[in-house]
């Protein structure tokens, strides 16, 4: 299929209780990993790509890898920029052919952030692109941000509510909810009732950030409280790497590089695969596609 975007199937997956994976990938094997697990659990997929991998492969590449292996599979995926403050990466990205981005101003004073991610709302509305954007501070690494777990900001409900008012066609709203980028060192603290009050008046689908190392019971609980996408990273680079040494455990002394490329590959797969159970979303490419009840 040819990309899509993500914000109408992130609304149907929202309204019938099931999340839709967004993964970040790495290179052209991972892309693959992620769009092929897709496959064949007939899933909707969001392939989405750090600031810091378009600085390491261009944005051609990665837009050209994508739309090849999207258009080679039955299910929707939609091509999503993760995490970005600078507005020429996101119009790169436009110009390139991805059909999301995220404006994440949530480093800024919150009356900047609202004027600067309406602003980007304008770009992206004209270009027939969907926004994600952010309030709070979501903890741990992304990219080049740290914010210490213990220090991350939940979202201030008020400023939730005024800060999606002017961008009523929001693809996905990313606010604080306690959870955090990477392994997490302790519990993370959910915020349930300020998600659950989010989600009562604000007709926005909702990004679970930090989605690694976070229990079926975490999942099922934002997922049910209106988180549509969900967002995984760091275990999707940990595999990247496990699978490449695991090969070189089993083969020591092997000097073919193909086997190591499956190895990652067949790592990264399994993980996808069983994210997508975990989401409830196995099946639902022809739902999110307004194609079945
Ligand atoms: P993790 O790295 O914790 O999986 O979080 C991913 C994420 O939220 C990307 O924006």
């Amino acid at each position: 299929m040819t990309l899509v975007t993500m914000g109408p199937m992130l609304k149907r997956a929202q309204s019938a209780g099931y999340g839709i994976a967004a993964f970040n990938m790495i290179d052209y094997n991972s892309a693959r990993s992620i769009i092929e697990a897709a496959s064949d659990l007939d899933a909707p997929m969001i392939v989405q790509v750090s600031v810091k991998t378009i600085r390491h492969w261009g944005f051609k590449p990665i837009a050209t890898w994508v739309r090849m292996l999207a258009e080679g599979v039955d299910v929707p995926v939609a091509l999503h920029l993760d995490h970005c403050s600078d507005v020429e990466v996101i119009k790169g990205c436009i110009d390139a052919g991805w059909t999301s981005v995220m404006f994440d101003g949530s480093a800024l004073p919150f009356a900047e952030n609202r004027q600067k991610s309406e602003a980007v709302y304008k770009i992206t509305e004209a270009a027939g692109v969907g926004l994600e954007a952010e309030i709070g501070a979501i903890g741990g690494v992304e990219d080049d941000k740290f914010v210490a777990e213990d220090a991350s900001i939940l979202a201030d409900y008020d400023e939730c509510v005024a800060f999606v008012s002017n961008m009523p066609n929001l693809a996905v709203f990313a606010p604080a909810i306690g959870t955090a980028h990477g392994f997490y060192k302790g519990k993370p603290k959910i915020a349930y009732d300020l998600l659950k009050r989010i989600t009562a008046t604000i007709p926005i689908p909702i990004a679970l950030h930090g989605g690694t190392g976070l229990s079926q019971d975490q999942f099922d609980n934002c997922i049910a409280a209106g988180c549509a996408k969900v967002n995984i990273s760091t275990m999707h680079k940990h595999q990247f790497i496990e699978g490449f040494i695991e090969v070189r455990k089993q083969k020591p002394k092997l000097e073919e590089p193909l086997p190591f490329i499956v190895g990652q590959y067949t790592a990264m797969k399994k993980d996808v695969c069983d994210m997508i159970v975990a989401f409830g979303s196995k099946g639902k490419a022809a739902h999110v596609a307004g194609k079945a009840a």
